[in-house]
């Protein structure tokens, strides 16, 4: 089956039309495969999946992991994390805020996630029609390609601390104030969340990491998760990422997706970021189907 690329105006998020990823022949995985690689998002449309057609395909980019969050993951399948606001029974039946901020999946891992492929079953329209919910996703890879040759003299070999807790803190900071947050989702979390703090201690990972196939050198950091910088006061530690943040999340490396059902996106949580926008509510119901790519230890 040919396909075709259509190339975004961003350095990723390009989208791919004519791939059916439940029937894909080995060469057409393999093209794909090296698409991921070379831009780090990339959005499949078109998708009628089911549960069993999603894992399959997933597992062909390598082992899968499960979400830290038990209560999250599909029953049935719980290599699928949902990503969702619809309360059934008087229960989430995924997590409502999978990232209302900048960040890189699983980062606060000593083994973070390669990759994470999200699939649109239910997107949120608004009443004109228009899709809500929109991700966003920033190339950290084109970003640190075109920081000044002092600044990335100055932070190679740096170290960031990575923290669960951190981002659990922000977390509910941001959430009591969200009001596209129901409050039955928003308390949910919270219970959970706290169940697997004590669970997922700091780590420190270098700033600037190189992506395991390509060899580019990414940014490497995340909002509100990523702390400090190991060996630098906290201020300074603290400017010196929110200067890289700000840099990295500027508007030429950014792709802003808006999902269409039946979209799959791919991404690497090496040489791209990402994060969603809590722009709609119940009764207008989201619901995505995610799986995560084990990764190995950031170098
Ligand atoms: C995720 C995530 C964003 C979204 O699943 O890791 O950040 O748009 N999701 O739901
Ligand atoms: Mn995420």
């Amino acid at each position: 089956m040919a396909f075709e690329i259509e190339y975004a105006k961003a350095p990723l998020g390009h989208k791919i039309h004519g791939l059916d990823l439940a029937h894909l022949k080995e060469d057409e995985f393999q093209q794909l495969k090296n698409i991921w690689n070379q831009y780090g998002v990339v959005v499949v449309t078109g998708q009628k999946l089911a549960a069993e057609q999603l894992l399959d395909f997933s597992r062909r980019l390598g082992a899968l992991e499960k979400f830290i969050i038990d209560a999250y993951n599909l029953p049935s399948n719980p290599e699928i994390f949902v990503v969702s606001n619809v309360i059934e029974n008087g229960k989430p039946i995924g997590m409502a805020d999978a990232g209302r901020m900048w960040h890189s999946d699983m980062c606060f891992r000593p083994e973070p996630s390669f990759g994470s492929v999200l699939y649109a079953l239910e997107v949120p329209l608004s009443d004109d029609g228009t899709p809500l919910g929109d991700t966003h996703f920033a190339s950290t890879a084109a970003a640190f390609d075109a920081l000044p040759a002092d600044l990335r003299e100055k932070i190679s070999g740096l170290r960031a601390v990575n923290s669960f807790s951190a981002r659990i803190a922000a977390a509910a900071e941001r959430g009591a104030k969200d009001a596209s947050m129901d409050p039955v989702a928003l308390d949910h979390l919270k219970a959970q969340r706290d169940k697997a703090k004590a669970e997922v201690p700091d780590v420190d990972h270098p700033l600037v990491r190189t992506h395991p196939v390509t060899g580019r050198k990414c940014l490497y950091l995340s909002e509100l998760i990523t702390s400090g910088i190991v060996g630098m006061p906290p201020e300074e530690g603290q400017a010196l990422l929110r200067q890289l943040m700000d840099h990295i999340t500027s508007d030429p490396f950014v792709y802003r997706h808006s999902w269409s059902v039946g979209d799959v996106v791919m991404w690497d949580n090496c040489s791209s970021m990402h994060y969603a926008i809590g722009d709609y509510q119940l009764p207008k119901r989201r619901l995505m189907y995610r799986t995560t790519i084990r990764g190995t230890r950031p170098v």
